[in-house]
């Protein structure tokens, strides 16, 4: 273990923060980040000379907003202005905390300056995208409260939905929580000539959960440490920021862009009577052909693009999104039960769709979306000695490799070549009977794993034996056949992912994307040398 490891005393004192308090700067947890530098520090690559196309400032701070009857919210927001480019590119979703949704195409050189008016320190990371290292969002460059931070990149992921949140160093989950988070979408040439739906048949939807006691404030963390050790589950369901969301559709044809942008809720989707879900594109963008489910596994931190044809669905009907029930985990019941009224595998409505008049003309779905060229083991520089990472709980807290997160800590196997294809193996093995007592409860977790700046393809899987049965209860809706950035490594899962470093040289992270669990230190830095 590491000298840098939070002490029992220093982790209950974390979760024992206020539940539905909005301001935390005073309990004393700000960690060194405040000190951080507050303008960027010079690139350590060079930078492409493509003019500025996009310059937007987004402002962090608070707002209140009417999410239901009664009394509004305080809530969290990304407020944007834009300074240089078409205003198309910056979509606000009204009425909504979600921040703007970027829509930008590959090559363009995108600015935009972070103006910090919270109460504590924050940065933001763009989640899934290729950027230098000051860039991403590290928790050792967030900025004070009253300071700015000025991100200068190109794009040059291909056409896909990414997104971005903070990432201050033990604040990412209360600040995503509270409602910091937008949407990043990119398109390319290759997709445009695909004729998919566009425009007002383009819907990016952001599921998340949250709690609000009866005066509609949200409430954080109300059972302390037994959220903080499971992740964080609310007992409502919001779409783009609306609780009991619904849309009117025509019928037509529709892209529906989901990201599972909750804390730590993992979602089954499905379609309430059935029909198998066409699934078109995953977190690194489209697939090379369609595939269909019958339901989607969708982790914290995934994304996946869905081609829904309403076209032939009588008007006036609805087609339901809903959250199919799975059991197996440790909020299922019993002492982890907690006090969600809404544990992990319950049955949920995401989003209904009302069906109106017809829409635009229903272009055929492409048999071939792109071609995805196929890592190879073979060419692996590690094929037999994956770089292993193993991931257990110890204590009080989910580990990495028995490491916590360190802010400047590289350890020697965490640093990787530039242009090296790795295999990484993620091994979720060690479920309870760790220290402290708690082989007397069940604390199989689920892990989504997230690495910085790289997408990744899922080689294999594998599930050791006395864990099947919640393992079937989701394994048909993972989605591994195109690029990735966040895989879900189930109890008792062994996940193989072949990742080549390929954009930038410097320090990234690697981390569970259960935002109390990343929160809690299960995260690490590693570094890509040329
Ligand atoms: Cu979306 Cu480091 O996370
Ligand atoms: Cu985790």
């Amino acid at each position: 273990m590491t000298n840098n490891i939070l002490t029992r005393r220093d982790f209950i004192k974390l979760m024992g923060m206020g539940a539905g308090t909005l301001t935390l700067s005073a309990c004393g947890l700000i960690p060194s980040a405040s000190s951080a530098p507050t303008t960027a520090p010079v690139f350590s690559t060079p930078f492409p000379p493509a003019p500025v196309s996009l310059a937007v400032d987004l402002t962090a701070g608070r707002a209140t907003l009417p999410i239901f009857s009664g009394a509004e919210t305080p809530v969290w927001r990304y407020q944007p202005s834009v300074r240089e480019g078409s205003a198309e590119s910056i979509q606000e979703l009204s009425g909504s905390y979600l921040g703007p949704i970027f829509r930008v195409r590959k090559g363009q050189r995108v600015q935009v300056r972070l103006k910090n008016d919270l109460p504590d320190p924050t940065i933001i990371h763009w989640h899934g995208l290729l950027i230098p290292e000051e860039m991403d969002g590290h928790p050792r460059y967030a900025i004070a409260p009253g300071a700015n931070y000025d991100y200068d990149f190109q794009v040059i992921n291909r056409a896909g939905m990414y997104w971005f949140h903070p990432h201050p160093h033990q604040l990412t989950a209360l600040q995503v929580y509270y409602g910091l988070a937008g949407l990043f979408i990119v398109s390319d040439d290759e997709e445009a000539a695909l004729g998919l739906p566009a425009g007002e048949y383009d819907l990016p939807l952001v599921i998340q959960d949250r709690t609000f006691d009866s005066q509609n404030q949200m409430v954080y963390l109300a059972n302390g440490m037994m959220d903080s050790m499971i992740g964080f589950l609310g007992d409502t369901i919001l779409v783009n920021g609306a609780p009991n969301a619904s849309m009117d559709v025509k019928a037509s044809a529709y892209r529906l862009r989901l990201l599972n942008g909750s804390n730590s809720r993992i979602y089954k989707l499905a379609w309430q009577d059935g029909t198998p879900l066409t699934v078109i594109a995953t977190d690194g963008g489209l697939l090379d052909a369609p595939v269909t489910r019958d339901y989607i596994t969708l982790a914290p931190g995934e994304r996946v693009e869905v081609w829904a044809d309403f076209s032939g669905r009588t008007t006036g009907s609805e087609m339901r999104l809903v959250s199919l029930p799975f059991s197996g985990f440790s909020s299922g019941g019993g002492m982890m039960g907690g006090g969600s009224s809404l544990p992990l595998g319950a049955s949920l409505n995401i989003l209904s769709l009302k069906v109106g008049g017809k829409g635009a003309d229903v272009n055929p779905l492409p048999a071939r979306l792109s071609i995805i060229e196929r890592h190879n083991v073979k060419d692996t520089v590690n094929q037999n000695n994956p770089r292993s990472i193993a991931l257990a709980m110890q204590g009080m807290v989910h580990t990495i490799n028995n490491r916590l997160f360190e802010m400047e800590a590289v350890a020697q196997d965490e640093i990787v070549r530039l242009g090296d294809l790795e295999v990484w193996e993620f091994a979720n093995l060690e479920g309870g009977g760790g220290g402290m007592g708690m082989g007397m409860m069940n604390m199989e977790m689920p892990h989504p794993m997230h690495i910085h700046g790289v997408q990744f393809q899922v080689l294999s899987r594998q599930i050791t034996r006395g864990n099947e049965s919640t393992y079937q209860g989701l394994t048909g809706g993972f989605v591994d056949d195109g690029w990735k950035d966040t895989v879900l490594v189930m109890p008792g899962e062994t996940v193989r992912v072949l990742v080549r470093f390929e954009s930038y040289t410097g320090m990234y992270l690697y981390h569970c994307h259960n935002l109390e669990h990343e929160d809690a230190g299960m995260m690490r830095n590693y570094r890509i040398e040329s």
